[in-house]
């Protein structure tokens, strides 16, 4: 069966249950949307636990555990979800970038599926994933859109205008903006992952305490850079560490040193969001666009949402977030950008066989290249 077919459930009615699997990182995400009906139930494992006591994910057990969770957790989403495995009639898989191990396992599990169950599979773009997700919330944004793209590999903006019709307008030329989060939550000493604890810490602080640079801010483009930043919490550490007033508060105990963590984390926090919304802001009027999306792990960001929707509101604009819980890595992304291709090429897809069993995964891979994902279509329809 082929992709278009899929989604014509059978009466040329554009219809289809779509299974999300997404394995790129640390988290195994899995979902079941329905092209009408939409998201119909969806499960999550964070690996977090696992790789804490590394600082960092360890590709390898990353891996090893998605074997483990991908298949209960499916199983758990089409109870859920009321459907069985036959309902499902096009599983999409995300093909890169991320962890090739990581990426093969969710490859592997959807094509295999796909292909014991007679139907097709489609590899997707993480990226295209997070750029799509905020049509998960509703109201939903219409096309065209600015996304700020903004996770633990990515600081992004991207002109999006239509499915697979995706500009960059600019990057980071160095760390990316979770990457600057999760970093600098080390250096705070709060774990792995950091960027949600060193929010949660800040929420707390004086975000106008320690005037940190605002890194490329009059660049007159739309890249960014984070490294610096970075470097500069660094030495603030250790300048108050060592500094009078420190030892002093370390001698009044914890909860001195605690305010003084909270006002780095929320000045860190103050900068890193006063760039990105001037960033955003240039966008909007460079394309002459008023609707943004906000995706990725750093878009759950409270700070960064209440100055993003303030500043866009002043010009006119409207801002659109997912849910929150879809802003991190998740499987109900991948399943609608799943849909939302094969809908697209309902017209386009030719039927074909399955003699196809080669699938690949592409741990690097520019979104720009996906365009209208010809690299998908004409080939069998059971791309695995
Ligand atoms: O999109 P995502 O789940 O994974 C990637 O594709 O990278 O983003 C994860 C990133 C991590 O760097 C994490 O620290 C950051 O998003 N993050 C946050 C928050 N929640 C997650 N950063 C700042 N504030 C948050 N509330
Ligand atoms: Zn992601």
């Amino acid at each position: 069966m082929s992709i278009a077919s899929a989604c014509d459930g059978g009466r040329g009615q554009p219809e289809c249950l779509v299974l999300g699997i997404e394995t790129s990182c640390d988290e195994t995400g899995i979902a079941l949307y329905h092209s009408h009906r939409g998201l119909l139930a969806h499960k999550l494992y964070s690996q977090g636990a696992l790789h804490a006591e590394y600082g960092g994910v360890v590709p390898e057990l990353a891996s090893r555990d998605h074997i483990q969770r991908v298949l209960p957790l499916t199983l758990a989403t089409l109870r859920d979800a009321s459907c069985a495995l036959n309902d499902i009639g096009l599983i999409a898989y995300t093909e890169g970038p991320g962890l090739a191990g990581a990426l093969l396992v969710g490859a592997s599990v959807a094509c295999g599926l796909a292909y014991a169950l007679g139907i097709p599979a489609i590899g997707i773009h993480h990226l295209e994933g997070h750029l799509l997700s905020a049509l998960l919330s509703s109201p939903a944004p219409d096309f065209p859109f600015v996304a700020l793209l903004v996770s633990g590999g990515h600081s992004q903006l991207m002109k999006v205008a239509a499915i697979g019709d995706y500009t960059l307008l600019g990057d980071t030329v160095d760390d990316a903006a979770g990457e600057a989060f999760d970093k600098t939550a080390q250096l705070l000493g709060l774990g792995y992952p950091g960027g949600p604890a060193l929010a949660k810490l800040a929420e707390s602080g004086n975000g106008q305490r320690f005037k940190l640079p605002r890194p490329m801010l009059n660049s007159n483009d739309l890249n960014f850079s984070f490294s610096g930043l970075k470097t500069a919490v660094a030495m603030l550490v250790r300048n108050q560490r060592d500094s009078e007033a420190s030892r002093a508060s370390e001698a009044r105990g914890v909860r001195a040193d605690a305010t003084l963590l909270a006002d780095i984390a929320a000045s860190f926090e103050a900068a890193i969001a006063e760039v990105l919304v001037a960033k955003s802001v240039a966008a909007l009027e460079q394309t002459g666009l008023r609707r943004l999306v906000v995706a990725g792990g750093v878009g759950a960001n409270r700070r960064l949402r209440a100055s993003l929707s303030a500043a866009v509101k002043r010009r006119g604009g409207e801002v659109y977030y997912p849910p929150l819980e879809f802003c991190t890595d998740n499987g109900a992304m991948i399943a609608l950008a799943g849909a939302m291709r094969a809908l697209k090429v309902r017209d386009q897809a030719s039927e074909s066989g399955m003699e196809n069993l080669r699938f690949t995964v592409k741990p690097r891979w520019d979104l720009q290249e996906t365009g209208d994902q010809q690299r998908a279509f004409p080939r069998p329809a059971i791309l695995c």
